[in-house]
């Protein structure tokens, strides 16, 4: 790992899921973190490990005056704040526009108008480019997002980029493919599965299983998020962070199946396909070897057996902004109660 030894560092969205690894891992590498989050997802309790050198400060990255005060004496921001969950955004697509567009405009424009902020790591998502159209996808990949999450992924990551040369300001575009692991906020596709197993079901309720991802494990993602904070060829750069292996939703419950003993049947729930879903994301992922020095190094099989011991030590729930999804899971919870 990079030394960043006494970096002080903002990490916006720093309680969530991958937050809280980026955060829990500069911290062990001594850097000065401070957490601006508002908590609509993420939770404390995933910062606990993490003691000293630590602040955290509840905060809208859409309030000017509340990051310009956090950003006040800063080295470096991280900037993870975002609505993420793409099934929400076809009910409140205003609001994923306002967050993840508007939001991070502002946390660029006010880093770049404060005095001491140096470098600021933008994080996007694969979903900007839209389903496969050659594979593996580099950075070249044209970029045709589907939901309007990637559309306002896509826009900041344009303004981030336009910004960043406008006034020769330090930035880097990271674009991770789908992560998962412990400190789990969303229902995303990893944990759902895994909770439906854990339920003792023998049959996994699902919308679009021949949909192909490509999964890598939290501690990668973040690892290569932070080394992008010490590379100065990074600078400018649009960057994939991904395995590079491509798995089938089908395939991915009976892996998970297999770790856990179980036979499971797929049911297919139509209620539950997205509109306009992403059929196929397979990152290549060789600018961030060269660039960033980055290779993952949890393969799927070990990262899935840590993220179901961690759901079996951890309590899992959901802080749910927006009433228009429900998992299989809060739907159980909602009705057995
Ligand atoms: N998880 C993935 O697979 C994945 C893949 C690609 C990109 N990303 C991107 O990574 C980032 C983090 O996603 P995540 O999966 O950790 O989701 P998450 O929901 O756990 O993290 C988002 C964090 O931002 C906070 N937040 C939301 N709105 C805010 C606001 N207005 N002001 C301040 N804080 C706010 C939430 O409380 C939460 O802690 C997002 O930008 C997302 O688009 C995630």
């Amino acid at each position: 790992m990079p030394d960043l030894d006494g970096l002080r560092a903002v990490v916006t969205g720093g309680a969530g899921f991958i937050g809280s690894e980026v955060t829990r891992q500069l911290h062990d590498i001594n850097a000065n973190v401070t957490v601006f989050d508002n908590f609509s997802s993420g939770k404390a309790e995933y910062l606990r490990n993490c003691r000293d050198r630590l602040t955290i400060l509840k905060g809208d990255v859409c309030d000017k005056e509340a990051v310009s005060k956090v950003l006040k004496d800063q080295e470096a921001v991280i900037h993870l704040a975002a609505l993420p969950f793409i099934p929400d955004c076809y009910y409140h697509p205003e609001e994923f526009f306002k967050v993840n567009t508007e939001g991070s405009v502002i946390m660029l424009q006010e880093s770049i108008r404060s005095e001491t902020v140096k470098k600021f790591l933008h994080i996007s998502s694969s979903e900007v480019y839209g389903t496969a159209r050659q594979v593996p996808m580099n950075e070249e990949h044209p970029t045709f997002p589907h939901s309007t999450y990637a559309v306002s992924k896509l826009a900041a990551d344009r303004a981030v980029f336009t910004m960043h040369k406008e006034h020769n300001f330090p930035a880097v575009i990271i674009r991770p493919f789908n992560s998962y692991g412990p400190n789990i906020t969303q229902p995303y596709i990893v944990p759902e599965i895994l909770l439906q197993l854990s339920m003792q079901n023998e049959n996994v309720i699902l919308g679009n299983v021949e949909s192909s991802r490509d999964f890598t494990y939290i501690t990668d993602t973040a690892r290569g998020i932070i080394l992008a904070l010490t590379q100065k060829n990074a600078i400018g750069e649009t960057i994939n962070i991904g395995s590079g292996r491509e798995v089938k939703i089908k395939d991915l419950v009976f892996l998970m199946a297999g770790l856990l003993g179980k036979h499971v049947t797929i049911e297919n729930d139509n209620t539950r396909l997205r509109p306009y879903d992403v059929e196929r994301l397979i990152c290549d992922n060789t600018k961030a070897q060269k660039i960033l020095g980055w290779q993952p190094k949890i393969p799927l099989e070990e990262g899935l057996k840590l993220t179901y011991e961690w759901m079996n030590k951890n309590e899992v729930s959901f802080r749910v902004p927006f009433k228009g999804w429900r998992t299989y899971y809060n739907y159980r919870r909602t009705n057995s109660v």
